[in-house]
């Protein structure tokens, strides 16, 4: 019976389409991770990304094309699909999730700003989106950081609070880790799938 319920719950996870935003952290490690429990777990089959310049430089853009299958968008001219990146990106999307989240992009999604294809594209989808910012302790407490997390908030966006963890920088333990970032991700991608059907090959 539970196994019934899952299977019906991925099924419905399936067709819905997952943009995901990588920012410049050394926790875009983490990628390859999170995209397992996506497609193997949850169930979602959709995935397409968008890096920021910095996340470009971190880590390169080949082991988010060898996990996801598809090459991710980083300039303009990467998006091949005709029209604008970020229009038809947003028009894609059923659920936007950007993780890891930067402070970089906090400051710019709490001010609209939209200087690449990944901000633009924040403000052109009308999808669920989830927020996963990651940063050091020192950079998560300061106030500025801490406005635009309350903004982003009071403007819709799903918050996933970092936790305690070990810095891959400084070794050491400290808030400003990948938070608990499945429950979020999940409810955000039941509402859209609620909310979207797409007919086959659309
Ligand atoms: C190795 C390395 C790791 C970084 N990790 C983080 C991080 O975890 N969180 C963060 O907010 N900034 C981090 N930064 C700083 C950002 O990369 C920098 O603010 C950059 O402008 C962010 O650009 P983006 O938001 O367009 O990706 C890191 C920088 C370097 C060089």
């Amino acid at each position: 019976m539970a196994e019934n319920a899952t299977t019906s719950a991925q099924q419905a996870l399936a067709g819905v389409r997952l943009l995901w935003g990588v920012c410049g952290s050394f926790s875009a490690v983490a990628v390859p991770h999170v995209n397992a429990w996506l497609r193997g777990t949850v169930g979602v089959q959709e995935i397409r990304t968008v890096m920021t310049t910095q996340a470009h430089a971190l880590m390169g853009p080949r082991m988010i094309e060898a996990v996801t299958g598809h090459m991710p968008v980083t300039a303009w001219e990467d998006h091949k699909g005709g029209g604008a990146a970020h229009v038809a990106l947003g028009a894609w999307a059923d659920v936007l999730v950007v993780l890891p989240a930067t402070a970089n992009f906090l400051a710019k999604a709490a001010h609209g700003i939209a200087d690449d294809v990944l901000t633009a594209t924040l403000l052109a989808a009308e999808c669920p989106v989830v927020i996963a910012p990651v940063m050091n302790a020192a950079m998560w407490s300061k106030p500025a950081v801490r406005r635009n997390v309350d903004q982003l908030r009071e403007d819709g966006y799903q918050i996933v609070e970092p936790k305690d963890g070990i810095s891959l920088t400084e070794g050491r333990r400290e808030p400003g880790s990948l938070g608990d970032f499945q429950p979020a991700i999940s409810s955000a991608l039941v509402q859209a799938a609620a909310r979207h059907t797409h007919p086959q090959g659309q």
